[in-house]
């Protein structure tokens, strides 16, 4: 089995996706940490040196280096499934799962979160929250073709597993 995490920056993926493979007794990849692994270099530096059309290229690449794992849960970045034809590559290599959240929840753990995210870094409050809810809706017609949509708002991984199984 091979599970998708997809869903907005700061949903949740990441943590959820390492504490449900944990449950489940299976890998985890987070895409971006992948892509820095195999780059030797930040996801920041690959936007700032070569732009968001290549790093769109590299995910796609990365993304099909790992989709026919098995017993794997693998978060993919908030874009990931809005380029190409990718939502519909992890559609049909596993069960994809998007992680719904409100966008001043979104707002709120940006705002906390230390992961570097060039899409945003050093946005001024209320353009943040105007960038979320402007992309998010762009988004969502993608995020909205997973097989599952779980609310996000105090997930523990515990009603994700049951979720996946449901
Ligand atoms: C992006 C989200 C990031 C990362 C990159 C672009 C996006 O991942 O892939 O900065 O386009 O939403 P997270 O969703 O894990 O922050």
């Amino acid at each position: 089995m091979t599970i998708f995490l997809v869903g907005f920056m700061g949903c949740g993926k990441s943590s959820l996706g390492k504490k449900l493979a944990n449950n489940l007794d299976f890998n985890f990849i987070d895409l971006d940490d992948f892509i820095e692994d195999c780059e030797a270099r930040t996801i920041k530096e690959i936007f700032e040196i070569d732009g968001e059309d290549y790093f769109r290229k590299l995910e796609r690449f990365y993304l099909h280096k790992v989709i026919n794992n098995k017993n794997i849960v693998i978060s993919v970045g908030g874009g990931t499934p809005c380029f190409f034809d990718n939502i519909h590559q992890m559609n049909k290599n596993g069960l994809t799962i998007y992680i719904n959240m409100s966008t001043k929840a979104l707002f709120n753990r940006l705002k906390l979160s230390n992961k570097s995210r060039p899409l945003i870094e050093g946005m001024k409050d209320i353009v943040l929250k105007d960038y979320i809810n402007k992309t998010i809706k762009e988004r969502e017609v993608f995020y909205n073709k997973s097989h599952k949509i779980v609310n996000g708002t105090n997930l523990s991984a515990k009603q994700l597993q049951k979720y996946c199984f449901d």
